[in-house]
């Protein structure tokens, strides 16, 4: 159990999204906590996600973390201890083709609820931030939480706009600032549009497997449930006024992941894995693309005693496992608009058509 015996309201941002889904669904699992999810149903916000959820623990408020009136009106109304910020336009892809609603929320949305805050104060304010605003990391060593802000994509750099800005509230007006920044995270409930979930979906229905350029980008993987795990941590025992890297130090090539996710399925659907090997396909580089993103997380292990419980082929395994026993899940969230987008980036704006290259 997280925290059990105490009991506090926290008002949550983009809840119905990958990650806020996940921390939601583990806060009611190991706590009697109050959520108050506030959420705008972007194209990666579903209700679904919350499915089954008892509704005297979670309350849903749709809203624009833009809105400072209505996030006044609910920071009075509920007068939670803390608010964590999830919300976020946060695909890389997507800010490349239109950056705009990336400023929108990711910059404007931050300094909404900085400013209701201000007016209706909180004990902590989290804000979910990235590896990414420390930038390309080839060659160098891993990013500590000193190490400087150099964001490349249009996402990174709205993230790191936000982190200062943050911290400028914390210094100019005394807000209780925190901030985590994690690695790439994978599990259940990720929009299929992103590398691991696109591809277990591709792979289980015979698509083509698409990857940039020469597949050797390096991430670095860390479960969805570990991460939430982590927030929690540093939200009831991390120091505010503190930046935390969180990280696993499980560091993949994309082609590895992509191989790894093959036999995954293969195993799972007692099919041949060379079957669906044979349509990994290396499609047009994307713009400005990272090679690799490494964090040292060694501050949050020995600070708060966080450390990752799950390894990377297990993980793996588990959302292989998920995906494929939601289908229903993943066949609403790719209709309508998201056929559009797929063809955007992988059709038109960066090549046309997939060439077989591996
Ligand atoms: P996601 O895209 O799956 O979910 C984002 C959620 O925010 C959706 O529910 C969406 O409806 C909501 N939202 C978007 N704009 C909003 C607005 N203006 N007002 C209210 N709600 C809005 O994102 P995710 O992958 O769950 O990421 C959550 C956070 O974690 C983001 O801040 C992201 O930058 C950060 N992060 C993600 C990863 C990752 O690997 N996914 C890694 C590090 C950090
Ligand atoms: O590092 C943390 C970040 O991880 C988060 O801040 C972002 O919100 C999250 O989207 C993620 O960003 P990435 O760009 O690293 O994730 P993505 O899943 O889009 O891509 C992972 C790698 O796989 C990257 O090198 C691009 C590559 N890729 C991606 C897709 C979607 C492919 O080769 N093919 C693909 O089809």
């Amino acid at each position: 159990m997280l925290f059990a015996n105490v009991m506090k309201t926290i008002l949550v941002t983009g809840g119905c999204g990958f990650i806020g889904s996940n921390f939601i669904r583990l806060l009611c699992a190991e706590s009697e906590w109050h959520i108050v999810n506030l959420d705008k149903l972007t194209y990666a916000g579903n209700l679904e996600n919350l499915a089954g959820l008892p509704k005297n623990r979670v309350r849903f408020v749709r809203g624009d973390i833009c809105d400072q009136v209505l996030i006044g009106k609910i920071l009075k109304e509920e007068k939670p201890w803390a608010v964590l910020n999830f919300a976020a336009e946060s695909h890389v892809d997507r800010s490349i083709l239109d950056a705009d609603p990336f400023l929108h929320t990711n910059v404007g949305g931050v300094l909404a609820l900085l400013e209701a805050v201000r007016a209706n104060p909180v004990d902590r304010f989290l804000h979910i931030s990235t590896d990414e605003v420390y930038g390309d990391k080839e060659g160098k060593s891993p990013s500590t939480e000193e190490s400087p802000l150099l964001p490349s994509s249009p996402y990174a750099a709205t993230k790191a706009a936000a982190d200062l800005v943050c911290f400028s509230y914390q210094r100019t007006h005394g807000l209780p600032i925190m901030i985590t920044r994690s690695s790439n995270n994978y599990g259940p409930y990720q929009f299929p549009e992103k590398l691991v979930p696109l591809l277990i979906r591709n792979g289980v229905n015979g698509l083509d497997l698409p990857v940039y350029g020469d597949g050797k980008q390096i991430r670095e993987w860390l479960y969805v449930e570990d991460n939430c795990r982590a927030i929690f941590d540093v939200l009831t025992k991390g120091k505010v006024g503190s930046i935390y890297n969180i990280g696993t130090g499980e560091e993949r090539a994309n082609l590895d992941v992509v191989h790894a996710i093959c036999e995954a399925i293969a195993e799972r659907c007692s099919t041949d894995s060379k079957q669906i090997r044979e349509r990994i396909r290396s499609v047009t580089d994307r713009p400005g693309h990272d090679r690799r993103y490494a964090i040292d997380s060694s501050k949050i292990r020995t600070e708060i005693g966080w450390q990752p419980r799950t390894d990377f082929a297990s993980g793996l395994y588990r959302t292989v496992e998920w995906y494929v026993s939601h289908a229903d899940w993943v066949a609403h969230v790719t209709s309508g608009e998201y056929r559009n987008y797929y063809e955007a980036v992988y059709d038109r704006a960066w090549g046309k058509g997939m060439r077989n290259t591996f």
